[in-house]
C-alpha cells in the first residue's frame, strides 16, 4: 500500500483527533497547545475543524499502509484586511516514521492547495527555536525568520522561544 497523502475529511475524525492527541503527548515543545486542552475537545468539534470552509481551511493527512503518521494543517484569517494571509499548524509526523520525506510530502501537498487558494498571497507559520528538522523543512520550501518571540510559550516552567517565518506566494 505504501505512502499516501490526502486532505482529511469527517471520514477521518476519529485518527486525526488521536495523531493530534500524540504530537500534543509527544512533542509539547513543538506545539502551543497543551494535550490537556486538546483531550478537553470532542469529535465533533474535530470534524468541524476537518469539515468547515473546506476551501481556506483544510488538513492533509500522511497515510503508511493505510495508518495516520503525519498532518499538516492550513487555515486562512477570515476578516477582510487579513484574507489575503493564511497559517500552517499543527505539522507532525510520527517518530518512528520521521527521516522518510513523510514531513516533505505534506508540505508539498499543503503548499500547493494553499496556492491555488485565489488571493492567498503569504503563508505564514511558527516553530520553537531549536526545532531543527521543522526549520530546515521550512526553509528549504523558502520560508524565512520575520521574527523571534523570546518567550513565545511557556511550558512548566520553561521558557521557549518562538520563531516566525513567512512564505510570500
Ligand atoms: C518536522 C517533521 C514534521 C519532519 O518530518 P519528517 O517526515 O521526518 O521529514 P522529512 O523526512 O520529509 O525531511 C524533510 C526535511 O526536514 C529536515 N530534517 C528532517 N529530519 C531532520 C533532522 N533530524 N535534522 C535536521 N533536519 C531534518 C531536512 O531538511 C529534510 O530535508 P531532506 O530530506 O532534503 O534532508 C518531524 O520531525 C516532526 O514531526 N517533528 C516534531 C514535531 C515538530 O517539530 N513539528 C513542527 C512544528 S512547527
Amino acid at each position: 500500500m505504501g505512502l499516501e497523502i490526502r486532505l482529511l475529511t469527517a471520514c477521518d475524525t476519529e485518527a486525526y483527533w488521536h495523531l493530534r492527541l500524540e504530537a500534543l503527548e509527544r512533542e509539547p515543545k513543538s506545539f502551543g497547545e497543551s494535550a490537556e486542552e486538546h483531550r478537553a475537545t470532542s469529535l465533533d468539534s474535530a470534524a468541524e475543524r476537518l469539515t468547515a470552509n473546506p476551501d481556506d481551511n483544510f488538513v492533509f493527512g500522511a497515510f503508511l499502509d493505510g495508518d495516520l503518521v503525519g498532518m499538516a494543517g492550513f487555515f486562512r484569517y477570515t476578516i477582510v484586511k487579513t484574507r489575503h494571509k493564511g497559517k500552517i499548524w499543527g505539522v507532525y509526523v510520527r517518530e518512528s516514521c520521521r527521516g522518510r520525506g513523510i514531513g516533505r510530502a505534506l508540505l508539498s501537498a499543503l503548499l500547493e492547495k494553499i496556492r491555488n487558494c485565489p488571493g492567498v498571497e503569504q503563508v505564514s507559520l511558527t516553530v520553537v527555536a531549536g526545532q531543527s528538522a521543522a526549520q530546515a523543512l521550512y526553509t528549504s520550501f523558502g520560508f524565512t525568520t520575520y521574527g523571534l518571540d523570546p518567550g513565545g510559550l511557556k511550558v512548566g516552567d520553561e521558557y521557549l522561544e518562538n520563531e516566525h517565518m513567512l512564505l510570500k506566494l
